[in-house]
């Protein structure tokens, strides 16, 4: 058996510029989001990921027409279907739940697979459930494929036991069709979410206080078509302010918003980053001091975010003294930290916390991309590491990073793909 890897020569300083894409967490959502509406729904700014090809052929389970012209993505919902997903593609993304909320919201009955996705410890989907059981739907769970039915939609009061992003998108998704007025207590406060309530209230959805922890939705019989433009993805411009301040000498990072990176823009700050923020791109000058430790705690939004750690800790690596990482999100998302410890790192883990000791040199080795960020942790390390870094498993980075080859040898990378022997 042969499998495709990414290649990095490492050591090459990066210089230029680099535009980042749309956001992919909004993206999964706002995509299966069009199908509540009984018209065509454009979405501008579509990342090229393999999330979005995965998403494409659950709408065309349904028949609803997909078209693609560059980032354009249009969806054509007139003549879809009420039908079981239950094809292999489900499991191919976790954001394939999402056709839970907005099926039940449209036709009242979904029959699903259970969802798959990047392994980060257990994932359950309990509070999207307890928010779909709460407007009046039953469910039942049989041989992976859930059943959720109602006569009908009511809306209720729901407050959710923690702030989940996929639960409060969901509940959103089968409120904005359900009768009379949801109120979500508790909700997430992602920019993710706040760009998908957009989306549905350009569609004709009646939502107030999305950003906030209460969330009201008024339902509606109908919504209609519209063209929508996806915010930029926070996450892969966090990674590439990682990767140039790990391996740049001065990067322009262009499609950002600032606001929505305050927590690790204020942590690159305090390890020492020199950064210049205009507008909305941002300048980094890498490698122009010393790196200091600094502890880091995930929280959901404004707090840090969970999905960045994994690439600030290879960072890390290069920072003198001790840094700390306390995960609260996904208590075993830490399965990077043995991939950087093969490169030479020295990082030791204790009950949801990583321990970096630095600084290190890294050395090229054959590393696993165990999850997707996982992935962008093993790039950045791979940048900077003496040799040849071999990267496996990189579907997980092709799910979430559109393009990452090209944008990284545009800035002076020496990266490859190629086939090796498993
Ligand atoms: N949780 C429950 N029950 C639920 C839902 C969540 O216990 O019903 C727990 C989870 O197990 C986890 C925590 O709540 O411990 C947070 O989960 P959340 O629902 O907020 O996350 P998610 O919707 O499954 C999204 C992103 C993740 C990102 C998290 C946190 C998508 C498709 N995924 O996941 O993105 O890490 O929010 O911000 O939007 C990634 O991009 O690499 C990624 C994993």
């Amino acid at each position: 058996m042969s499998e495709r890897v990414i290649a990095i020569e490492g050591g090459y300083k990066l210089n230029g510029t680099v535009r980042i894409s749309g956001a992919k967490n909004a993206t999964v959502a706002l995509i299966p989001a069009t199908v509540l509406s009984d018209e065509p729904v454009e979405i501008y700014g579509v990342p090229e990921i393999s999330d979005v090809k995965a998403l494409a052929i659950l709408l065309k389970e349904l028949n609803c027409e997909v078209s693609v012209e560059g980032d354009k993505v249009t969806i054509d919902p007139t003549h879809m279907k009420d039908l079981p997903l239950v094809s292999d593609a489900v499991n191919k993304l976790r954001a394939s739940y999402y056709f839970m909320g907005v099926l039940l919201g449209k036709y009242k009955r979904v029959k699903i697979k259970m969802p798959g996705g990047c392994y980060l410890g257990p994932r359950p989907i309990d509070l999207h459930l307890k928010g779909f059981e709460a407007l009046g739907a039953k469910i039942t769970y049989e041989d992976d494929t859930y059943i959720l039915e109602a006569d009908e939609l009511i809306g209720n009061r729901i407050y959710l036991d923690f702030a989940s992003v996929g639960a409060t998108i969901n509940i959103l998704f089968a409120a904005v069709k359900a009768k009379g007025k949801t109120v979500i207590e508790n909700a997430a406060k992602e920019p993710e979410i706040i760009d998908v309530a957009n989306l549905l209230t350009k569609m004709g959805a009646k939502i107030r206080g999305v950003g906030t922890d209460t969330i009201t939705i008024e339902g509606v019989e109908h919504l209609h078509g519209t063209f929508h433009e996806i915010i930029p993805d926070r996450i892969e411009a966090g990674t590439f302010l990682v990767i140039a301040a790990a391996a740049g000498e001065k990067v322009l990072i262009q499609n950002i918003i600032p606001q929505h990176l305050e927590a690790l823009i204020s942590k690159l700050k305090e390890m020492g980053v020199e950064m210049e923020v205009i507008g909305d791109s941002i300048i980094v000058y890498g490698g122009r001091a010393p790196l200091h430790h600094v502890n880091i705690k995930t929280q959901t939004y404004p707090g840090f975010a969970t999905d960045l750690q994994q690439p600030l800790t290879t960072l890390l690596t290069q920072a003198e003294g001790d840094s700390q990482v306390k995960e609260t999100i996904y208590a075993e998302r830490f399965k990077h930290c043995e991939q950087l410890n093969k490169m030479g790192a020295n990082i030791e883990l204790e009950e949801a916390t990583s321990i970096i000791h630095g600084a290190t040199p890294l050395h090229g080795a054959r590393v696993e991309a165990t999850d997707l960020r996982c992935g962008a942790a093993l790039v950045i390390a791979g940048l900077i590491a003496t040799g040849k870094t071999e990267i496996t498993n990189i579907y997980h980075i092709d799910r979430g990073y559109d393009n990452i080859d090209h944008k990284l040898i545009t800035l002076g990378a020496h990266i490859t793909r190629y086939e090796i022997d498993d």
